[in-house]
């Protein structure tokens, strides 16, 4: 694939990110106002990649203000994108931060490609539905 190029998000993006995540049953739930309000785009929590200027995933992420890491909230690339470094691309441009993040538990694909990407499962999510998985940060802050 040529090169991927991640960027912040504006508002404008909006309708592409939103027909990517609703395709995946894992992601569809974007149109909930707490994923794309313009908030998000004002505080710089959305990236998109890029291939030849075309938007083929996004990555919604924020820092968490008491324990200082970075929770992942949403990720998603487009199925004719898929395993060819997207989603990679995306993770790393959250730079050297420690992630977190909630999987389902049934979204074995994701999984997969989280602990690939350096994730470690750290327990699981209140309601028992969610792997909790992280990624130490090599640029720790706090
Ligand atoms: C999960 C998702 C974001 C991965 O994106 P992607 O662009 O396909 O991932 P990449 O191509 O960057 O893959 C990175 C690594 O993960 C691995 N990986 C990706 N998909 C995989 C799969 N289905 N099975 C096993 N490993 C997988 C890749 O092989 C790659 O490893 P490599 O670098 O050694 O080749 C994508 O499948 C997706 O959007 N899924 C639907 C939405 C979703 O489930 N989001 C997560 C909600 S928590």
């Amino acid at each position: 694939m040529s090169d991927i190029v991640t960027r912040l998000a504006s508002r404008e993006d909006l309708p592409r990110i939103k027909e990517i995540a609703v395709a995946s049953p894992w992601t569809k739930h974007v149109t909930h106002i707490s994923y794309c309000h313009s908030g998000r785009f004002d505080n710089g929590e959305v990236t998109v990649a890029e291939v030849n200027g075309a938007i083929v995933g996004f990555v919604i992420a924020h820092r968490r203000r008491q324990t200082h890491d970075v929770k992942i909230d949403m990720i998603s690339v487009s199925a004719d994108a898929g395993r060819s470094g997207v989603g990679r691309a995306l993770v790393e441009s959250l730079g050297g931060e420690t992630l977190v993040l909630n999987v389902a538990k049934e979204n074995a694909v994701a999984q997969a490609f989280y602990a690939r990407v350096g994730f470690a499962r750290r327990g699981e999510s209140r309601d028992g539905t969610c792997w909790v998985m992280r990624r130490r940060g090599w640029r720790t802050l706090f």
